[in-house]
């Protein structure tokens, strides 16, 4: 055999499959848009459409071949144990629905192997579904001999992607890798758990569609679908012994060596752990460039176990902080001209890992200190529910990670009391105030599903035109369909076609009206609840609406207007956010309302006030060059050709539709915008915060919600300053000096408590407040033995508060309260007006009293309205 590198294997295989009429499809995203999985496991994950025959492949190809990065999680402690097992791998595939079947596939399979690759014929084994007899004919034509060929049960040969769906018998090709490999077992044939029969191909013969209650339901046209390992594959054409051996995977452990300075091949355990993190590598990087972000659940809850797995083993064999972007550099360097996501994605892929060895570094030592405390006291054979919970809250250690550190001291779990503690974590924090916000809309899910089948998509016309003619096609009330809807109530109409945009992609749903003649139907919302069915929430306020009406739609266009403005804003606000921050700022959610945009993206840390106004400035300048937005659709191919910014994680159909806002802001989007970008106006950031980690959230406002928004932070100001007596400009001046006035005051009033310790004078001067109108002043009670004490008081105050100030006092003497108020003429310059106050406090005392602006006294009955009266001069002055 000759050697051949991943790359060739690749390319002859596609070149190959391509050569028969197949169609090179590019390998899809990890994310897969399909809601039974979780991650894309194999090559057919994409095709399932076309085996179901809800898409149509077009002429003349036969069918399609492809690359496919996947992911597979479900063995993951195997991974590094054998050779062959990986989480990452490519999957060389070609697919036929309905177009060549069994006959051509074996043919071609065998060709392949044989005559391109050159593997000897008596190498291959060759194992079939247990009944299916038409199969072992077709491959003893080819040449096979009988006892090259077996025939195994369902759990080896029958494949499934998931529990439902395209599925079918299928026949495997083994390369015999020789005794040398295998476990010696007489028994010892293709299937066999150890190494030396090395399954490399799979053709599945996809003739059934997997039911919800386990029955098979025969599938319209009989399909092909096979994936040969790529990595399995180059192991057997380089003649090594495992996939880590081979070309690409050989160039990751080498990294691993070189960090930690040990050997592969020379201790088992180091090499477990090379390898584990030459494999785990390659996963992090595709499922970052894929959009998945490391969190605490599903897809993002596999990234980070397996990035939290690679940095334990890493330090196991003494690599150290950061470590995982060299490897990342050099998956880069060997994969990046066939999957440019890892490229393009570098930044984000850089940031996110470093964010995560920082987060989990910092406490993967005392969670191993802690572990190996519980382990060493441990009496029986399980660890406690209670302690791996402990581990997962506070040292973020995945429980599968503390399962296999136990299990691999004889330890078990105990699961059942770790999930309890999870399950009352999340009470706890649904407790403590989450709300599933998403509670009146989309519950009768089954009349939106069988309104689809029914109506089709509606058609939207709402682009161009924000009101139209068109006709009431069904009507919904609670959840049943009804003929009419009558004066008062409300429900959800369908329409023929409509100008109110549903909403989608952060875009709010349109409001507006509808008319029938004398009949005025007021639209409340507009939603999507089945992809494609536009429904409107209308609640009639006159005459009736009835199924057949014609109506007049009519969108309430300056709320349309002002959605259009902020959406167009938020896609420059995000180009802004690229060019200020760096290419690793990906759109992570949005909310486009009439009134405020909001943007989430990745980012590390928070943005410091010199770049939120650069981005500002920058999107501004955007705005202000008044650029004419263009608007038109081209394949998903072209698009990503011209690297147009697509959603993280959205699915896009093969016809896309591009928002381009001058050459610097082009993004896929199915949203309302402005036609020019001066609509706008100006965009104000009216906030920066984090949401999570790695995430930051902007909000803003633009045009008219910008003006409203500075002329609030202008009245304020005016407002702040009228109290203050200052011009505007001048409030923070003012308030800087008097802080400063008053941190003397308090200062001075400390430094003479100490001194003198507790006497009346430093008691109230240690109450001293800044008045708005810029003196010091102390409103407190005292202790008094005359209405002469009171007045000495304030001739001590006035000397001590060391400023132009006033008081205001009150205090008992013999039962009846007595009440005094002085000022310096400083102080009643800025508004201080002692008759006045007494006058106004008189009342809450039941008593009276006067005197002049600088001073005034009063004496009363109740002495429990003290404290009011003192309230009444707080209000007064401060
Ligand atoms: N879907 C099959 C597998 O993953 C063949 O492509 O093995």
């Amino acid at each position: 055999m000759q050697y051949m590198t991943t790359a060739e294997i690749r390319e002859k295989y596609l070149a190959y499959f391509q050569e028969k009429g197949c169609k090179l499809v590019p390998s899809s995203s990890l994310i897969p848009d399909d809601p039974s999985l979780l991650l894309t496991s194999a090559g057919m994950v994409q095709f399932k459409p076309y085996f179901l025959q809800q898409k149509q492949l077009e002429a003349p190809y036969i069918g399609t071949t492809s690359v496919q990065k996947c992911v597979r999680t479900n063995d993951i402690d195997i991974i590094g144990t054998t050779g062959r097992h990986l989480s990452f791998f490519e999957m060389l595939g070609n697919f036929s629905f309905g177009e060549y079947f069994k006959e051509e596939m074996c043919a071609w399979a065998y060709d392949f192997s044989v005559n391109v690759l050159g593997l000897p014929p008596e190498r291959l084994y060759f194992t079939v579904f247990e009944d299916d007899d038409e199969t072992i004919e077709i491959w003893k034509n080819l040449g096979v001999p009988d006892d090259h060929i077996s025939r195994l049960g369902e759990d080896d040969n029958f494949w499934r992607a998931g529990p439902t769906g395209p599925c079918g018998p299928c026949s495997e090709i083994y390369f015999d890798q020789g005794p040398d490999f295998g476990c010696g077992s007489p028994d010892c044939a293709p299937g066999c758990d150890c190494d030396r029969f090395l399954e490399f191909w799979n053709c599945v013969f996809t003739q059934y569609d997997g039911q919800e209650d386990g029955t098979l339901a025969p599938l319209p046209k009989k399909n092909i679908d096979t994936g040969m390992g790529l990595e399995r594959m180059a192991a057997i054409m380089q003649g090594v012994q495992s996939n880590y051996e081979t070309d690409v995977l050989r160039s990751l452990v080498a990294v691993g060596e070189r960090l930690s300075g040990r050997t592969y091949g020379e201790d088992a355990e180091v090499d477990l752990a090379l390898r584990i993190i030459a494999d785990h590598s390659r996963s992090v990087t595709f499922m970052i460039a894929d959009g998945i972000l490391p969190g605490n659940e599903g897809r993002g809850y596999v990234l980070r176990r397996l990035l939290r797995r690679a940095i334990m083993k890493a330090q196991l064999i003494g690599i150290e902080g950061h470590f995982l972007n060299e490897y990342v550099d050099e998956i880069v360097r060997l994969m990046g001209d066939v999957y440019p996501e890892i490229v393009e994605n570098r930044e984000l892929e850089r940031g996110l890992i470093m964010a995560e060895e920082d987060r989990f570094g910092a406490t993967l030592r005392q969670g191993q200190a802690y572990l190996e405390e519980a382990l060493g006291k441990l009496a029986g054979d399980t660890l406690s529910g209670e302690e791996a919970f402990t581990l997962h809250d506070t040292y973020g250690f995945p429980v599968e990670v503390t399962q296999e550190i136990a299990e691999g001291r004889g330890v078990k779990v105990d699961m059942e009391g770790f999930e309890r503690s999870m399950a009352a974590q999340r009470e706890r924090a649904r407790a403590a105030g989450a709300k599933d916000a998403e509670a009146a809309w989309s519950t009768y899910g089954g009349v939106y599903a069988d309104l689809l089948r029914e109506l089709g998509p509606t058609a939207f016309i709402g682009y161009d035109a924000t009101a139209a003619e068109t006709r009431v096609v069904a009507l919904v009330r609670d959840g049943e369909r009804v003929d009419g809807l009558a004066a008062g109530e409300t429900g959800e109409a369908l329409l023929a076609a409509t100008p109110f945009y549903a909403e989608m992609g952060g875009e709010v749903g349109d409001t507006g009206l509808m008319e029938n003649g004398a009949g005025r139907v007021a639209v409340l919302d507009t939603r999507a609840p089945e992809a494609g069915l536009f429904v409107h929430a209308v609640r009639v306020d006159e005459g009736a609406l009835a199924v057949g009406d014609t109506v007049v739609a009519r969108v309430d266009a300056n709320r349309r207007a002002a959605i259009e403005r902020n959406h167009t804003a938020t896609h420059i606000l995000h180009a802004a956010l690229r060019r200020v921050l760096g290419d690793h700022v990906k759109q992570a959610g949005s909310y486009v309302g009439p009134d405020r945009l909001r943007f989430d993206f990745t980012h590390f840390e928070a943005c410091t006030a010199e770049q939120l106004a650069e981005v500002e400035r920058e999107a501004n300048d955007h705005i202000m060059a008044a650029v004419p937005t263009t608007i038109y659709e081209t394949s998903l191919e072209e698009a990503r050709a011209a690297g147009i910014t697509g959603l993280f994680g959205e699915k896009y159909g093969e016809v896309v539709r591009v928002v381009e806002a001058g050459e610097a802001s082009r993004e896929l989007c199915g949203g309302c915008h402005v036609g020019n970008t001066a609509e706008i106006g100006f965009l104000k950031i009216t906030s920066e915060s984090s949401v999570g980690a790695n995430v930051r959230r902007i909000e803003a406002v633009t045009s008219f919600g910008a003006l409203a928004y500075v002329n609030k932070v202008e009245a304020e100001l005016k407002e702040t300053a009228a109290i203050l007596r200052v011009p505007p400009f001048d409030v923070s001046e003012r308030v800087a000096a008097d802080q400063k006035v008053l941190k003397d005051f308090r200062t001075k009033a400390k430094r003479a408590k100490e001194m003198v310790g507790g006497d009346v004078f430093n008691e109230l001067l240690a109450q001293v407040q800044m008045a708005p109108a810029g003196y010091p002043v102390i409103i407190a009670r005292t202790e008094v033995r005359d209405g002469g004490q009171l007045r000495n008081l304030w001739d001590v105050l006035k000397s001590r508060m060391g400023a132009p100030g006033a008081i205001v006092v009150a205090g008992v003497k013999d039962g009846k309260p007595l009440l005094l108020a002085a000022g310096t003429d400083e102080a009643v310059a800025a508004g201080f007006d002692a008759g006045a106050l007494i006058k106004a406090m008189g009342p809450a005392v039941q008593g009276g009293g006067g005197g002049k602006p600088t001073m005034a006294q009063a004496g009363g009955k109740n002495a429990e309205g003290i404290d009011d009266a003192l309230e009444i001069a707080r209000n007064m002055v401060l």
